[in-house]
């Protein structure tokens, strides 16, 4: 596996769960991948079992600031930078009624202006490489909403046409833009939501799982698609957003 040879990546919200798939994914693939999250000890772990090169930055989403040093010291350290990988994301599972306006904000902030800041930072170095790729993590509930879930449907619907928007202004610097919606994938965020959903549900959660896309989903089926889309396999393809849900969205029933 050498898809990804001397690439230079940001992968933000890679402390842990699909984003750590993600940057292992890369590494495999012959990448040095800057861990820029906010979990500052779980990113510095993060790169030190990866090796190759790899980079822990403590990095806020929801600071431009963060932002801005996290492109310029993978950047610096890399000589250049190919690849974004916007994955950090938060979700909250509440009724409308009882979310508060801080907390629907926070989800914007962090899934949607995070994706907009790290883009807008990672722009000159990525033009600058030429044929450089972002990925952004939307989700099936960028697709359609959900119970308990307005605020994170809102914000995975507004990666998508982020994304699309984005790949069509970029297209000219050679800047390649795409999507990745997975289903529910078995990581702490899928712990965190089994209990509220399981709380309207008919049936367990896991029955509801395998109803609905077969099985969870695996961090590694997300990172495979994204080395795919951050590869020149894809070369063609630029704002598209790419299901990885087993078919929970293809279903009627
Ligand atoms: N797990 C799922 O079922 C699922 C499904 C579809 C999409 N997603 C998306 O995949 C992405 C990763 O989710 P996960 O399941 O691995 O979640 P997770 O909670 O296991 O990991 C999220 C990571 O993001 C980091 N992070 C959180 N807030 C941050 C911030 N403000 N700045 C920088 N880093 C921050 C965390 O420290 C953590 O390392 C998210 O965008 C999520 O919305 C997850």
């Amino acid at each position: 596996m050498n898809d990804l040879a001397g690439r230079r990546a940001i992968v933000s919200g890679a402390a842990r769960g699909i984003g750590r798939a993600i940057a292992a994914r890369l590494v495999a693939g012959g990448a040095r991948v800057a861990i820029a999250d906010v979990d500052a000890d779980g990113a510095a772990t993060a790169a030190a079992e990866l090796g190759n090169g790899c980079l822990g930055i403590a990095c806020d989403v929801r600071s431009m600031a963060d932002v801005t040093a996290a492109v310029a010291a993978a950047t610096d350290t890399f000589g250049g930078l190919d690849l974004l990988v916007n994955n950090a994301g938060i979700e909250i599972a509440k009724p409308v009624v009882d979310l508060t306006d801080t907390e629907f904000t926070r989800i914007l902030d962090i899934n949607v202006v995070g994706t907009f800041r790290f883009t807008k930072a990672a722009v000159p170095a990525l033009a600058a490489a030429g044929g450089a790729a972002i990925v952004n993590m939307a989700s099936v509930a960028g697709t359609a909403g959900g119970p308990l879930l307005s605020s994170y449907c809102a914000s995975k619907g507004a990666v998508i046409r982020f994304t699309e928007s984005a790949a069509i202004e970029l297209r000219p610097a050679g800047i390649r833009v795409n999507a990745v919606c997975p289903g529910i994938v078995a990581t702490e965020m899928a712990d965190r939501l089994a209990g509220p959903i399981e709380a309207i549900a008919p049936i367990p959660f896991d029955e509801l799982i395998a109803l609905k896309q077969g099985r969870f989903g695996t961090p590694t089926d997300v990172a495979e698609t994204v080395a795919f889309l951050a590869s020149d396999d894809a070369h063609f393809i630029t704002g598209s957003h790419y299901m990885v849900d087993g078919g929970l969205t293809a279903n009627l029933f």
